[in-house]
């Protein structure tokens, strides 16, 4: 078995087919979603909420995202592996970026990397391509930019959804190969996916993008608390390890695990 390639998911655009894409953190669960046929995995820096316990995306470094991209890396052997470039490793500019994608291609092994920003990030884009680096562009709400503007709908209104539309003309000219459109109004995500040759993912923005991206720990249930309206939990991984853990415990303390089946002599 080979790895999907960036090739194969323009393909897919051209066939006119959805797919679907999930973050990973670690080689368990990349495993778990490799097996089961997710094409597209993104090392997302939502790590930074969903696997490190940070409050948001911005305190994670390129260390953490080297380390856990290696992990979902050797955890697979088919799917397209994306790393995500995090805050702070990019910004500087494209010479930064650089150096930053090299790390995450090289150290990690992944095949693509992700960074936030429209035409606020072309030439960033542009020298990773240049370079040989595919790059996941991503637009619309950037958790990164949190401090600056929330965690809000993006697009709303006439010069915002303007501004989306040359955001995503920016990364197609740049050279990305495919654009995260982050909670984003669903008709304006279709506007974009029709208007774009190359495929747009989504996450909060409706059914039309060409592909869909959920955090796996919100799809999964594993997550605590609220979950936003986007999100589809497609089982309760929360409870089912609560509850698990719970019984163990119960186990122990009354003195039922282990039997005489769990012992050697
Ligand atoms: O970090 C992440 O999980 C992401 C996706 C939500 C696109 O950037
Ligand atoms: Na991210």
């Amino acid at each position: 078995t080979r790895r999907i390639t960036v090739r194969d998911i323009t393909a897919a655009k051209e066939r006119g087919e959805k797919w679907p894409m999930l973050t990973a953190y670690d080689a368990m669960t990349a495993s778990v979603f490799d097996e089961a046929g997710i094409p597209v995995m993104l090392v997302g820096d939502s790590a930074g909420n969903c696997h490190l316990g940070y409050d948001t995306t911005v305190p994670v470094t390129l260390d953490e995202m080297t380390m856990l991209s290696a992990a979902v890396v050797r955890g697979t052997k088919r799917a397209l592996i994306v790393g995500d470039l995090p805050f702070g490793s990019y910004q500087e500019g494209p010479v930064q970026a650089l150096r930053s994608a090299t790390r995450l291609v090289k150290e990690a092994g992944v095949q693509a990397v992700k960074l936030e920003g429209g035409e606020r990030s072309h030439e960033q884009i542009r020298l990773l391509v240049e370079s040989g680096i595919p790059v996941m562009a991503h637009i619309g709400l950037t958790p990164q930019s949190v401090n600056a503007m929330g965690y809000r709908v993006q697009g709303r209104g006439e010069e915002a959804a303007a501004q989306l539309l040359r955001d995503a003309k920016a990364v197609q000219d740049a050279g990305a190969f495919a654009v995260v459109l982050e909670l984003v109004p669903a008709e304006l995500a279709a506007e974009v996916t029709r208007t774009l040759h190359i495929p747009t993912v989504g996450i909060g923005a409706g059914p039309e993008t060409d592909a869909q991206v959920l955090v796996w720990t919100d799809m999964l249930g594993l997550t605590g608390g609220r979950v936003p309206k986007f999100v589809k939990q497609y089982a309760n991984l929360r409870e089912v390890m609560g509850d698990a853990a719970k019984a163990f415990a119960e186990d122990v303390v009354g003195g039922t695990f282990p039997q005489e089946e769990h012992s050697v002599h």
